[in-house]
């Protein structure tokens, strides 16, 4: 029903496009059980009326779906909470899906349940992200991540060169970022030492949306143990060492430290918070007390920072073993799951529970003591931040991640990554620059600035001829918005099954596509408009087209066949 009036209404703005629907919808017919109710048949000529073309970056059908997209019967529901802890009764069922979800999320990672919790609500990536900075920093606290223009993702703190903060992450907490190196394209991780120890960040992220490297997760972890830091956390920390130091008689030698702390911090957060209000002769001799105390009570506690992965778009590969995993390193895990895990678009949170081991214990902290963090990143998703669970997409994502564990999806992980390496390859043979000079995982970064071009142009030249890829900042860029290259992912293409060669063959209409964007700058003009209207003017384009599109259906579409003598023309 839902879906019949979402498409009808979407169908009723689309008219003209209908007549080639249904031309289209003759060729391709549905495979499996559903073809024969109207809600699917409405999807499927909706769908029929896209180009099949190589959709790089956005993988339209998730994995190898014989199921609809998402189930719909969850939807009703509204079982806000934990599984066997909502608010509301009656979701019995919904707490069987979602604990089989969970428990599929471990298991698709290798995590033992012992020392990993999950929480699978999150609406998509962004939204998770921000559960985790709610429940484990306080509003103001310090964090870095990869800057935005170096491959790193807005929900990690982006704010623009003119100091515009853009993302809620850099609205409500204070962030710096770290970069890539600019020679060499990697990630400079001894800057990032060098400036952790400089800002003393509460918590640092990894993990990014246009990286095309592996991360050096040990190195991370060493420069978050490095770092000590201090925040408003005194306050939570000041009552909780005092109930301590005045409530145990006998002192142990922890609680003594604990004492020792406790004093500092009192000092410390004393002299910070009264200082405004006092009047100069005493707030003068008060600062010499603050800077003492804060050095103190920092030197001593050690915190270190914790540290962070969001493994958004390596997370098919890092659970398909492609990748090095991140969960020996990190504290908190998050990921979307719809980029490379191929499940519908939705959210994880992976977190540390249990007792910590000992490299992780805080100074001052007992042998035992357990991670805090599971209780509060649920309550940050619920009900700090979202309301009710979207069951619909959990119950697609248990699918998923079922799928996860195949021997198919660890064939699809490992060719993503070769389709991967022989686009960048056929790039780079074509004489073009792409950031790092390779990739280690599922995208290219095309560095277009050699060429004289910009990634918007690029972009724009594929799209008309049904090439779907996305501008993207590359290493050096001031802006996001006017950025030197293109991204361009392997997993969707993958999906439908093309290899190594195919992959060089995408390289060539690439390579095509771009000659024909610089000859329409030099002679239509340099401004967007004028290229725009260039390139709308030049055939070349066209038959670009009509090339691609060919090729693109050439190949089986998850969930649809193709045209069998057309497929069988093609060899497929
Ligand atoms: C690394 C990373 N994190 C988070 C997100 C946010 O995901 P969403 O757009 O689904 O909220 C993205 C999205 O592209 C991403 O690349």
């Amino acid at each position: 029903m839902y879906d019949q009036q979402v498409l009808g209404g979407a169908m009723a703005t689309g008219e003209n496009s209908e007549t080639e629907s249904k031309k289209k919808r003759s060729k391709i017919s549905k495979k499996g059980e559903n073809a024969a109710t109207s809600s699917t048949s409405d999807l499927l000529c909706l769908l029929s009326s896209l180009p099949l073309s190589p959709s790089f970056s956005r993988l339209l059908f998730s994995s190898e779906r014989k199921q609809p997209p998402l189930p719909t019967h969850p939807r009703s529901l509204h079982p806000q909470g934990q599984p066997n802890a909502r608010y509301y009764g009656g979701n019995e069922n919904v707490d069987r899906l979602e604990l089989l979800c969970k428990e599929r999320a471990l298991r698709a990672f290798n995590l033992d349940p012992a020392a990993w919790g999950v929480n699978v609500q999150p609406y998509s990536g962004s939204p998770a992200n921000l559960a985790v900075y709610t429940a484990l920093l306080n509003p103001h606290d310090r964090i870095m991540g990869l800057d935005l223009p170096s491959g790193g993702h807005l929900t990690h703190g982006y704010y623009t060169g003119n100091g515009k903060k853009v993302s809620a992450t850099s609205i409500f907490f204070e962030s710096l970022p770290y970069k890539l190196d600019p020679t060499t394209g990697w990630i400079d991780y001894d800057k990032l030492e060098e400036k952790a120890g400089d800002f003393r960040p509460k918590m640092i992220i990894c993990g990014g949306s246009a990286y095309p490297r592996d991360w050096d997760y040990a190195r991370l972890r060493a420069i978050a143990d490095k770092v000590r830091g201090f925040s408003l956390r005194t306050l939570h920390f000041l009552f909780s060492r005092f109930r301590l130091f005045f409530s145990i008689p006998l002192l142990s030698s922890s609680s003594l430290f604990s004492g020792a702390l406790c004093l500092f911090d009192s000092l410390s957060f004393l002299s910070l918070f009264s200082t405004p209000f006092l009047s100069p002769s005493l707030s003068l001799p008060l600062s010499p007390i603050l800077s003492l105390s804060l050095v103190l009570s920092d030197r001593i506690k050690q915190v270190g920072a914790l540290l962070m992965c969001d493994m958004a778009h390596t997370s098919g590969l890092i659970a398909a073993g492609e990748l090095k995993q991140p969960f020996e390193f990190c504290d908190v895990v998050t990921t979307t799951t719809h980029k490379s895990l191929r499940g519908p678009r939705a959210g994880m949170i992976f977190m540390r529970k249990g007792p910590k081991p000992a490299s992780a214990l805080k100074k001052g902290e007992p042998e035992g003591t357990c991670y805090e963090m599971e209780d509060k990143i649920d309550f940050a998703v619920f009900p700090s931040l979202q309301g009710g669970p979207h069951n619909h997409q959990i119950a697609a994502l248990a699918v998923a991640l079922k799928s996860v564990a195949t021997p198919e999806f660890k064939a699809y992980a490992k060719q993503v990554k070769l389709n991967a390496a022989a686009l960048g390859a056929r790039l780079v043979h074509h004489g073009y620059k792409i950031v790092t000079g390779g990739t280690d995982n599922h995208l290219v970064l095309w560095d277009l600035r050699p060429e004289d071009l910009t990634g918007s142009k690029v972009e724009k030249a594929c799209d008309m001829a049904h090439i779907t890829l996305n501008k993207n900042a590359v290493v050096g860029d001031v802006s996001a918005m006017a950025p030197g290259g293109c991204r361009i992912g392997a997993p969707a293409m993958t999906s439908r099954g093309l290899k190594e060669a195919d992959f060089e063959k995408i390289a060539d209409f690439l390579h095509e596509a771009l000659l024909i964007c610089k000859d329409v700058q030099a002679s239509s003009g340099r401004l967007l408009k004028q290229f725009n209207a260039g390139l709308a003017a030049d055939k070349r384009i066209a038959d670009l087209k009509t090339r691609v599109e060919a090729f693109g259906a050439s190949y089986p579409m998850p969930g649809f066949v193709i045209d069998a003598s057309k497929a069988a023309t093609n060899g497929h």
